[in-house]
C-alpha cells in the first residue's frame, strides 16, 4: 500500500526491512545521488543518477525531491522450480516522482535496487537512450572477480581478480566486489528487456558506472513510452558465502504469466562429446554423429541408465565444412540424409525418453527468425519438447547489421525465442546466451543457459579455481549448463583436468534446470556404474539450497534438499590446493540419514591420478560431522537419503 512520506526538501532516506541496510538519496547541484550504508558503514560512496536521451528533453529542468512515496513489501515468492521453492521479497520501497519519469528504490535485508520508470505522456512516444549514468561509487582499493564484455567469446572468459582501480575497459555483471571493510558486493541487474545489457566500467571521474551495451547506430536503447528500464541490483553480503543465496533478482521480475504447469526440469545425455573427443562429426560424412541408429542406441542407453533426456546435435543441414563460417545458411527444418527425425522422435516417445532438439545459429539471427515459427512448430509436432539453442559467433547479424549479443537487439531476439517456446509448450537450454536477470521466475521454459566457460574448455584452458568463482559471480545471475559429469578424464584428445568426485559434485554446485549428464553413455556402463549411480540419483529440483562454506576462487561446499523427497545432497568443490573439510549435518532436520559418499583419495590429483575416488556409506544425523579431503583440482559428493 502507498503512502505518502514525510517530506524532506533535499534528502530522502529509506532502510531495509532489518534498519541495518540505510540508502540516502539526495539532490545536488539539480542532480539525483543515492549513497548506502550497512551497519553504519558507508558501503557506496555519493553516486549519480541519470538518463541521457538523443533529442527530446522529456526530463525536468528542475528536480526536487517534494513528491515521494512509500511502500512496504512483505511476502514469500514460489518457484516453479530452481534452487529454492520459496523466497522472500521483504523491502522497503521509496518512489521519487520527477517529471516525466520516476525512479524506484527498493531495499531489502540483503541488498538494494533501483530502476528508472519512463511515464506515458501526449507529446512523445518513442525514445532512444543516449547514456544511462547509474554509478556504483565503491572504493577503488576494493578486489574485482571481472570476465571482460565486448569480447569475441562473448561471456566464455576466465575470471581475473583485479583491483577496481585496474578495471580496463567494461566488466560483465554480475560484477563481485570484495570492499575494504570486508563486506561482499555483487552489482548486476534483473528484469532485463528490451534494453541493452549493463555492463561496469571507471568513468571519467574513475567511478564505477553503468556501461549500456550499445546497438550498432551508437544508441543504447530505442523505446516506447511508458517504458522501464531493468533493475539495477546491488547484493550485499557480510561473507562470500552468504552472497551464493541472495536471490532477490527472481523478486524483481513478475510472476509468470499463464499456466506453466508443463515445465519439466531434465537430465539430458547428449549426441555431443563425442564429438568433442573427435570420435563423431557434426557434419556429415564417415563419422556423423547424428544419424537415426546413433540416436536409437543413445536412446536405448538412456533408458538402461535411467537418464530422461536426449540431446542431438549435428542432426540438421549446414554442419558442412567449416560450420562457424557457413553457418548464415543453416536449416532448422532440414535433417542430413542419415537423419530421420519423425523415426527417431518416434522411438525416443516410445521409450518415454526426451529428445532435446538442437539449433545452432551461429549468430545468424536473420536466418534463423526466418525459420523459427517453422523450427519450433517441428519439434512441437514431433512432441520434441525441450531445444538447446547457440550463438556460437563472435555478433549476432540482426536486420543485416553485427549487433552485440548482449545490445538491445539480442536481447529482443532471445526473448522472442522465449515467448515463441512458451508458446508452444517447448523449454530451452540457451548457449551463448544472454546472460540472465530472473527472467525464468516470469518465463518458467528458460529452464537453463550457458553464459560462461563451462566443461568444453577443461583441457589446459580452464583452472580449478574457475569453478571455484562462478558459485560468487556468474551462478549469482541463475542456473548454468555447465555440460558435467565427463568420467573419460584421460582421454588423450580431450583430457579432462579434475577429479572424478569433482565431476560427481558439479551436479550440485552448479546448478542448472536442465542438466546434461555429458560423457558418453558407454562410458558409464560398466567399470563406472557404482559411481554412475550418484548422477541418477541427484535431482534437478530443489526446495532449499544452503551455502555451508568457501571463499571466492578457494573453495565452495553447499547443502540442498531435493523438491520431492526428504533426501539432502552436498557437493564440494577446491582449487589447485587440497582442502580438509570438515563437514557438520546440523543444518539437516532430525531424523536418521544414509550418507553415501564419493570423495576424492589421497591420491587423488587433477593432473596426474584423476580416476582414483573413495566411496564410503556411513548412518549420520544431525549431530554427525565427516571429515572430508579434497584433492587438488578435486572435490567431493554427497547423498543423504532420509531413513526416517
Ligand atoms: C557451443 C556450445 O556451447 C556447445 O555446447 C555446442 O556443442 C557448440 N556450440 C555447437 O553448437
Ligand atoms: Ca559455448
Amino acid at each position: 500500500m502507498l503512502k505518502r512520506a514525510s517530506s524532506d526538501k533535499n534528502k530522502k532516506i529509506i532502510s531495509s526491512p532489518d534498519g541495518k541496510i540505510k540508502c540516502e538519496i539526495s539532490l545536488r547541484t539539480n542532480e539525483i545521488f543515492y549513497r548506502v550504508e550497512a551497519d553504519g558503514r558507508e558501503i557506496v560512496k555519493s553516486s549519480r543518477l541519470k538518463l541521457i536521451f538523443y533529442g527530446k528533453k522529456i526530463l525536468a529542468k528542475k528536480l526536487s525531491l517534494d513528491r515521494v512515496f512509500h511502500n512496504e513489501n512483505r511476502e514469500t515468492i514460489e518457484m516453479p522450480w530452481g534452487e529454492d521453492c520459496f523466497i522472500e521479497n521483504n523491502y522497503n520501497e521509496l518512489c521519487l516522482m520527477f517529471e516525466g519519469y520516476d525512479i524506484r528504490f527498493r531495499v531489502f535485508n540483503n541488498g538494494l535496487a533501483f530502476r528508472y520508470e519512463l511515464l506515458a505522456n501526449d507529446k512523445t512516444k518513442r525514445l532512444s537512450v543516449k547514456e544511462e549514468v547509474s554509478e556504483f561509487n565503491v572504493s577503488l582499493s576494493s578486489a574485482a572477480w571481472k570476465i571482460p564484455a565486448y569480447q569475441p567469446d562473448r561471456y566464455e572468459y576466465n575470471y581475473e581478480k583485479i583491483k577496481l582501480f585496474d578495471l580496463d575497459g567494461s566488466a560483465h555483471t554480475p560484477l563481485t566486489i570484495k570492499i575494504p571493510s570486508g563486506y561482499f558486493l555483487s552489482i548486476h541487474e534483473a528484469a532485463l528487456y528490451n534494453y541493452g545489457s549493463m555492463n561496469l566500467k571507471l568513468n571519467q571521474e574513475k567511478i564505477l558506472c553503468s556501461d549500456i551495451t550499445p546497438l550498432s547506430d551508437h544508441s543504447k536503447a530505442h523505446v516506447n513510452l511508458p517504458f522501464n528500464t531493468p533493475w539495477r541490483l546491488v547484493m550485499i553480503a557480510d561473507s562470500a558465502i552468504n552472497l551464493t543465496t541472495n536471490r532477490i533478482m527472481y523478486t524483481l521480475n513478475e510472476p509468470p504469466k499463464g499456466d506453466f504447469s508443463w515445465v519439466k526440469t531434465l537430465k539430458f545425455f547428449g549426441i555431443w562429446w563425442a564429438m568433442y573427443v573427435g570420435e563423431w562429426t557434426w557434419a556429415p560424412g564417415e563419422k556423423h554423429g547424428a544419424t537415426t541408429k546413433h540416436a536409437e542406441e543413445y536412446v536405448d542407453s538412456a533408458v538402461r541408465l535411467g537418464i530422461a533426456g536426449l540431446l542431438i546435435e549435428g542432426w540438421n543441414d549446414g554442419w558442412d565444412g567449416d560450420w562457424l563460417e557457413n553457418g548464415v545458411n543453416n536449416s532448422y527444418i532440414h535433417g542430413a540424409k542419415d537423419f530421420n527425425l519423425e523415426t527417431v522422435a518416434r522411438y525416443a516417445e516410445k521409450n518415454h525418453v526426451e529428445i532435446v532438439g538442437h539449433h545452432e545459429t551461429v549468430g545468424f539471427v536473420d536466418n534463423y527468425e526466418k525459420q523459427l515459427e517453422a523450427a519450433y512448430n517441428l519439434y512441437a509436432k514431433n512432441h520434441i519438447n525441450y531445444i538447446k539453442t547457440g550463438y556460437a559467433g563472435s555478433k549476432m547479424v540482426i536486420h543485416g547489421r553485427k549487433e552485440y549479443h548482449h545490445s538491445q537487439a539480442g536481447v529482443l531476439h532471445y526473448q522472442k525465442t522465449v515467448e515463441l517456446a512458451a508458446k508452444k509448450h517447448i523449454c530451452l537450454d540457451i548457449h551463448e546466451p544472454i546472460k540472465g536477470t530472473g527472467i525464468e521466475r516470469t518465463w518458467p521454459n528458460l529452464l537453463t543457459r550457458e553464459g560462461a566457460r563451462g566443461q568444453e574448455y577443461e583441457g589446459g584452458s580452464l583452472l580449478p579455481s574457475h569453478v571455484c568463482i562462478l558459485p560468487y559471480t556468474r551462478l549469482l545471475s541463475g542456473g548454468m549448463d555447465y555440460t558435467s559429469g565427463i568420467f573419460d578424464l584421460n582421454n588423450e584428445v580431450k583430457p579432462i583436468l579434475t577429479t572424478l568426485a569433482r565431476q560427481l559434485a558439479y551436479f550440485v554446485v552448479i546448478y542448472s534446470g536442465m542438466q546434461m549428464v555429458s560423457d558418453r553413455p558407454f562410458i558409464y556402463e560398466d567399470k563406472f556404474s557404482e559411481i554412475f549411480k550418484f548422477i541418477k540419483q541427484v535431482p534437478t529440483n530443489f526446495e532449499k539450497t544452503i551455502g555451508l562454506a568457501g571463499e571466492i576462487g578457494e573453495y565452495y561446499v553447499v547443502a540442498r534438499k531435493d523438491r520431492d523427497s526428504e533426501d539432502w545432497y552436498v557437493g564440494g568443490v577446491t582449487d589447485e590446493n587440497p582442502r580438509n573439510f570438515d563437514l557438520s549435518l546440523d543444518f539437516l532436520p532430525r531424523g536418521k540419514y544414509r550418507a553415501e559418499i564419493y570423495a576424492d583419495s589421497p591420491n587423488s590429483h587433477y593432473k596426474t591420478n584423476r580416476l582414483e575416488i573413495s566411496t564410503t556409506d556411513l548412518n549420520v544425523d544431525n549431530d554427525s560431522k565427516i571429515k572430508i579431503f579434497m584433492a587438488p583440482g578435486g572435490g567431493f559428493a554427497i547423498r543423504l537419503q532420509s531413513l526416517s
